[in-house]
């Protein structure tokens, strides 16, 4: 098989990026014939006066040529005696960190262009930085338009001195700074005569030839995610994934993490070949000599240098219109494994031009920042400049199941390591039992004014008449004491809902029946309160109309929200979430108290 090169090319919108790429595929013949004649007859319509205009080729996308910019990540593929080459062309401008983000995070080498006659600018830096984090080790520096300096070679120097200082401060493995000039094809994929002061190779064939193995790939030791478990027939158990660092072969001791059991390996499948050894990059199956609790998610391993944790510090490129809050809850996803997760906390945020560190609560679309991450389970990771598939990870959100970022692990956090969960004699079901009944948390949630708390008052009396064992908390009383120190912002919301679920879960664990009223607007907040507190979670939307709140207004805040002497007023100036699919719903302007709390009795199947 002929080895493949993934390359990404970075530069600004006049540094001549598509032109550059055009140019090479155009010159080593690459082109198929109607692509050739295509962009031979839009040339004559664009501006160089009936010369080629190499960008047409990889402007792919109408608004990209409408606007003269390119915009999302375009990929081409193509071959060359020596190597076969993929290449992304993603927009250099900062609104596309995003797009950038997304081709480094394929890509083994970045080809970065640099305009010589404007030098290095903030863009470059924030080009490098962003390949890097995404872990791109390998850099080719073009330098372009040589023609606009005579191909004078002092302007190139001077644009090479100044590179080498900035990936001096990068984890930089290759670079090569090569003269081009783009639109007249000089070192794209032949040496220019007309720099014979440069020596090294033109571009294309530095790209034939360069070697971008990753010294990383053999420092992490064998590495594999199970993707799948195999069973075709009851003697054959396979566990299938891609091996992604180390090797392995028959017959050596590997772990199965997280649970840290061991077994031998006793056959690898490559596709339907038995093999002894198989190494990075081979997609196997492997079975064992021993019954072992395999499944997807877990990973296979053999002198790991990474660790089993809950908790770590991480760098996260965010990537979503909406800004990253602390305290909000998305799934983690890595290797193989899909996790819920919380960003706890923002140490900072890192200026994407220049890497000075920014002090940050909130970080909007196409920021970096350093952040902890909690999980709600301890998974594999490995720090991600020793291992890239078991340190990179995506956020997803919860709801609208978008990227929200993709981050990279910097180091756990050990302290997840001191804790250990202590079991005891007298469990969750000894305590329910002793009461009788099947602890719950019965979840009130709607508008300031729409009857929950009235409601949760009513139908306590009712569980305590029916013998029930229960304990009510308002939103009020507890803003009085637990969560004193939190206000109406959105974060301090999503901090209320969590010690409130928090506490309502260790409530159950003593076997009681806890009612909570709160407004909880947000749905991803009431479904981070079901994730915590598990089984018996159910969600009463109490969906009496803002119209019918307000007029009844019993705490007069209404009034004061409308006089705008009330921030984040629930309906009036911050948003409420109304649930997709709560357990029960009840309007309180459509039905006596009494008949409210009858209805829930029913349909929680207490009436019996
Ligand atoms: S929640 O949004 O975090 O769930 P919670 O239920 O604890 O709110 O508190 C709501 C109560 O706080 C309301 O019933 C009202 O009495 C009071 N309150 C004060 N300011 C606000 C505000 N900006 N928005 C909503 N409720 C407020």
């Amino acid at each position: 098989m002929m080895d493949l090169l993934k390359f990404l090319t970075c530069g600004s919108v006049d540094d001549g990026k598509s032109t550059l790429i055009g140019h090479m595929l155009y010159d080593a013949k690459l082109l198929y014939t109607d692509q050739r004649r295509e962009l031979e007859l839009n040339s004559r319509l664009k501006s160089r006066n009936g010369k080629l205009d190499y960008s047409l080729l990889l402007d792919g996308l109408m608004a990209e040529r409408e606007q003269g910019i390119t915009i999302d990540v375009a990929y081409r593929y193509f071959s060359t005696d020596a190597r076969s080459f993929i290449v992304a062309d993603a927009p250099g401008h900062e609104e596309y960190t995003r797009n950038m983000a997304v081709g480094a995070s394929f890509a083994d080498l970045a080809v970065i262009l640099v305009d010589v006659a404007r030098g290095v600018q903030r863009q470059t830096r924030r080009h490098i930085r962003i390949c890097n984090l995404m872990g791109i080790r390998h850099f080719v520096f073009a330098i372009n338009k040589m023609d606009l300096v005579h191909y004078n070679k002092n302007y190139f120097d001077e644009v090479v001195a100044e590179i080498e200082k900035i990936i001096a401060g990068f984890q930089v493995e290759s670079s090569c700074s090569i003269p081009v000039s783009a639109t007249e094809g000089d070192n794209i994929t032949s040496p220019s005569v007309r720099m014979g002061w440069y020596t090294g190779k033109p571009l294309l064939s530095y790209l034939e030839q360069v070697d971008v193995s990753d010294s990383r790939k053999t420092e992490a030791g064998f590495v594999m995610p199970v993707q799948r478990v195999c069973r075709p027939n009851s003697d054959y158990r396979g566990f299938q994934g891609q091996i992604e660092s180390g090797s392995i072969s028959v017959s050596s001791e590997v772990t199965v993490l997280p649970k840290g059991e061991k077994a031998r390996v006793k056959a690898i499948y490559r596709g339907d070949t038995l093999v002894e050894t198989a190494k990075a990059g081979w997609p196997v199956s492997i079975s064992f000599d021993r019954e072992v609790d395999v499944s997807r998610g877990c990973v296979l391993v053999k002198d790991f240098t990474g660790m089993v944790s809950n908790l770590f510090s991480a760098r996260l490129l965010w990537m979503d219109d909406e800004p990253l809050i602390p305290g909000k809850n998305y799934l983690v996803k890595l290797g193989t494994k899909t996790t819920p997760g919380t960003v706890m906390s923002v140490k900072y945020k890192i200026d994407i031009n220049d890497g000075t560190h920014v002090p940050a609560d909130v970080i909007y679309k196409n920021e970096i920042a350093d952040c902890q991450i909690s999980l709600s389970e301890r998974i594999v990771m490995d720090k991600f400049d020793r291992c890239e598939t078991m340190g990179g990870f995506i956020l997803t959100d919860r709801v609208s199941n978008m990227t929200s970022a993709c981050g990279v692990i910097k180091h756990d956090l050990r302290r997840s390591d001191n804790l250990v969960w202590q079991e005891t004699d007298v469990d969750r079901q000894m305590r329910s039992a002793q009461k009788g009944q099947e602890p719950r948390t019965l979840w009130f949630t709607g508008l300031s004014g729409s009857g929950k708390s009235a409601l949760a008052n009513a139908l306590e009396k009712r569980l305590l008449a029916l013998g029930k064992h229960t304990m009510l908390l308002d939103g009020d009383n507890v803003r009085m004491g637990l969560c004193r120190n939190l206000g109406f912002t959105h974060q301090d919301r999503i901090e209320n809902i969590r010690r409130v679920a928090e506490v309502s879960k260790l409530m159950n664990d003593a076997g009681l029946i806890v009612l909570t009223a709160f407004i909880s607007p947000y749905a991803q907040d009431r479904e981070n309160a079901r994730a915590i507190i598990g089984d018996g979670f159910v969600e009463i939307y109490v969906s009496t109309p803002l119209e019918v709140c307000e007029k009844r207004d019993v705490k007069g805040l209404y009034q004061k929200a409308r006089r705008g002497e009330i921030p984040n007023f629930t309906g009036i100036s911050s948003s409420y979430e109304p649930p997709a699919k709560p357990e029960i719903q009840i309007d309180t302007s459509k039905c006596t108290l009494d008949e409210a709390v009858e209805e829930i009795i029913k349909q929680l199947g207490l009436d019996v």
